[in-house]
């Protein structure tokens, strides 16, 4: 038996904001814009939602203070920036990280927790959101996630909750096509990681390995063009689809043993959240592969590769190694141990195994000598 829900209605396809006024008309008056300071910008995403909104009579107020990894304390700012506004709805623009902050501000802007109940407090109630990214990697914009920076545990926490999920998702591939070859790369690595960890995870079914298998094949289909770093508007529509597919898996899987590490190595070393995932997703393949052939054939089947030594050859070659002590190994295996995205993995790895994988993909480690 399988539950599968994904209830935000998608737009996908050039001019996908302008296509859906009708839609947005319906939302409320007043729109509460939540964006970073760049890319809504100059991706052209925000000049096309305020000449809609503008078209429909509909009011808004600009909450452009989001930066990457949003605190809690962004999230209040903005919260009481839309109070102060009058906002009734939420439009989110951007990559993972304002839209992941948009979510929490509509729900905080519509019932705010206290500070220090944050990552303890489900929300019930929200602002309706709707998401529009320019990133194609997060998936955010149809999952019911949003990651905040936890400064107590030191790490990156999410809370989620059925009341986040955009009501509408517009997916405009035109938004990505000035990424830089580095955000391009990180993020399909991270859509790439929700598939491959959707698959992996005790609440896969045959409705999210449809999507991750169609998702790692769109993203696969496109490995030449993350190694040369040159992209078509083919490739950008790939990408930007897979991102949404993979979003959808893990809404209804989560993620696993790959986000766990992720979260430190982005927390205390300020790596992006996309590379993170990349630099130790090899090893852990490897890992999972030792308890769990078939699974893991069945996800490099999907990416048409030979083995999990192809696998991590690609990733060394987009991403290289990173230098961790062995302090810095012990310390974020300990954490990603504790962690409930471990619970989902289908088989278990406990913290020395975790341990290994962050050896094997340090500067130096090698994949293939520690399983
Ligand atoms: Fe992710």
């Amino acid at each position: 038996m399988q539950a599968f829900y994904s209830p935000t209605r998608i737009i996908a396809g050039d001019g996908a904001v302008a296509g859906a006024a009708g839609l947005i008309q319906k939302f409320g008056k007043t729109a509460l814009l939540v964006t970073g300071k760049a890319s809504a910008r100059v991706s052209g995403a925000l000049d096309d939602v305020i000449r809609v909104l503008k078209a429909n009579g509909q009011d808004y107020a600009l909450f452009d203070r989001v930066g990457p990894n949003p605190s809690v304390e962004t999230v209040f700012a903005g919260a009481a920036f839309s109070i102060e506004h009058k906002c009734d709805f939420c439009i989110g623009i951007g990559g993972g990280s304002p839209l992941d902050a948009a979510k929490a501000i509509a729900a905080f802007a519509a019932e705010t927790p206290k500070k220090e109940d944050v990552f303890l407090h489900i929300p019930k109630i929200a602002l309706r959101l709707v998401a529009i990214p320019t990133t194609a990697g997060t998936g955010s914009e149809v999952t019911q996630y949003a990651i905040l920076t936890n400064d107590q545990e030191e790490t990156k926490t999410s809370i989620a909750s059925d009341a986040l999920f955009p009501a509408l998702a517009l997916l405009d591939p035109r938004y990505t096509v000035g990424l830089s070859v580095e955000t391009t790369v990180n993020t399909a690595i991270d859509a790439l990681s929700h598939a491959a960890e959707g698959m992996l995870s005790v609440k896969a079914g045959e409705i999210t390995d449809a999507l991750a298998i169609d998702a790692l094949g769109l993203i696969s289909s496109r490995f030449s063009a993350l190694r040369a770093g040159e992209f078509t508007e083919d490739d950008r529509r790939a990408l930007l689809l897979a991102a949404c597919l993979a979003g959808q898996v893990i809404a209804n899987t989560g993620t696993t043993a790959v986000h766990a590490l992720g979260y430190s190595l982005t927390y205390d070393r300020h790596i992006d959240h996309g590379r993170a995932n990349g630099l130790v997703m090899g090893a852990f393949l490897r890992a999972v592969e030792a308890k769990s052939k078939r699974s893991v054939a069945r996800i490099l089947r999907a990416m048409r590769l030979k083995s999990t030594e192809d696998f991590c050859v690609l990733l060394e070659d987009l991403f290289g190694k990173v230098s961790l002590t062995d302090g810095e190994v012990s310390k974020y295996a300990r954490k990603a141990a504790k962690t409930k995205n471990m619970k989902n993995l289908i088989v278990s790895l406990n913290e020395e195994e975790l341990s290994g994988i962050l050896t094997a993909s340090r500067a130096g480690g090698a994949y293939g000598k520690v399983w």
